[in-house]
């Protein structure tokens, strides 16, 4: 795709502003310091081998999982570059059990930064494309000291902004602010991420479903006719194809551009599966419906869950319209 006029991120989203002056020009500061920790992460992703910073940092999080280094960098990077500038009265990470307070002598704001710092951390020593994921808020506690736990459980819908940036054979930095999707390429010669998709509509349908088989037995009966139902159809004349990365991100972002279905369905030993609502699900839940696409956890829209505690899993059924409104059918059949 040209790269239309040379549009940079930082143009992009000061030109967005004037298009939409509800999107106020704090929102704008957020995005584009949230697209410089892109470039410092995307820079110690892409050289990971080379310095000491694969392995494990020899802690566990709140999810029982090995903490890699690049899962800490990440993380303490985003809270350095966006813990200043006055924006946030409250940031959460998938890497911190609880809310994250800025410091003491920073400025409180009005918004609220939700992230899961480094996505589809398992692939990193295969070379394995993984992600950033962020989600923001408008603080909904009154008065202007810290946030509070209960700007950080807001329903998904509420969200103003969110998005991810994909460490693939490219660095892409993809967002909304509600009105589109938008999607920028890094050109590492000068370190500017520039407009490769413009306002990225997810195809209603799509050839490509993402799951991971392994855990095919515990999967609903509804879910299982759903998949041998794909397996025995073709779509404009062609099988279906199974594609499944393991990195949420990168999954999303080639539903969103491909089509089709990814899936992370609960089972009998976790009901409610594995993916966190609050950093991962919410965030690319908004994208997804940005780009014409839909979102459920098997019965409800996941932007309407009114999360209870900051790292909830739902199930998660993401993507092509007439695709998830087939799945539905199959799971409702088999209620
Ligand atoms: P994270 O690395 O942030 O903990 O997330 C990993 C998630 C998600 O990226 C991916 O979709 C899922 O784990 C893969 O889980 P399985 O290996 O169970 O399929
Ligand atoms: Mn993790
Ligand atoms: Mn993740
Ligand atoms: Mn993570």
């Amino acid at each position: 795709m040209p790269l239309k006029q040379f549009m940079t991120l930082p143009r992009h989203i000061l030109e967005g502003e004037k298009l939409h002056p509800e999107a106020t020009g704090e929102l704008s500061a957020i995005l584009l310091q949230l697209g410089l920790a892109a470039k410092v992460i995307s820079l110690e992703v892409n050289k990971a081998g080379l310095v000491e910073i694969l392995g494990f940092t020899g802690k566990t999080n709140v999810h029982g999982e090995d903490v890699k280094k690049l899962d800490m960098f990440a993380h303490e990077m985003l809270i350095r570059a966006m813990d200043h500038g006055g924006h946030f009265c409250v940031m959460a990470s998938e890497e911190d059990e609880n809310i994250i307070h800025l410091p003491p002598h920073q400025k409180i704001g009005k918004y609220v930064l939700l992230f899961d710092p480094l996505d589809g951390s398992s692939n990193i020593e295969a070379n394995v494309s993984i992600g950033t994921i962020f989600s923001i808020y408008k603080r909904i506690s009154k008065g202007d000291g810290p946030g509070v736990i209960e700007d950080c459980l807001q329903p998904g819908f509420k969200q103003v902004a969110a998005g991810y940036i994909v460490y693939g054979p490219s660095t892409i930095f993809v967002y909304s602010a509600g009105h589109g999707v938008y999607g920028f390429t890094l050109d590492p010669a000068f370190g500017e991420f520039l407009l490769s998709h413009d306002n990225i509509k997810i195809p209603a349908r799509g050839r490509i479903y993402s799951i991971n088989e392994g855990n095919y037995n515990s999967w609903s009966r509804g879910l299982k006719k759903y998949i041998k139902h794909l397996q025995a159809s073709k779509f404009e004349g062609k099988p279906y194809q199974l594609r499944y990365v393991g990195s949420m991100v990168a999954d999303i972002h080639r539903t969103l551009l491909y089509g089709g279905t990814f899936m992370y369905p609960g089972d009998k030993r976790n009901p409610k599966g594995k993916l966190r609502l609050v950093y991962e699900c919410n965030p690319l839940s908004f994208i997804i419906e940005a780009a014409g696409g839909v979102a459920i956890d098997g019965e409800r829209r996941i932007l309407e869950l009114t999360p209870s505690s900051l790292h909830e899993r739902t199930p998660i059924f993401a993507g092509s319209k007439d695709d998830i409104e087939l799945l539905k059918k199959f799971l409702d059949e088999e209620k």
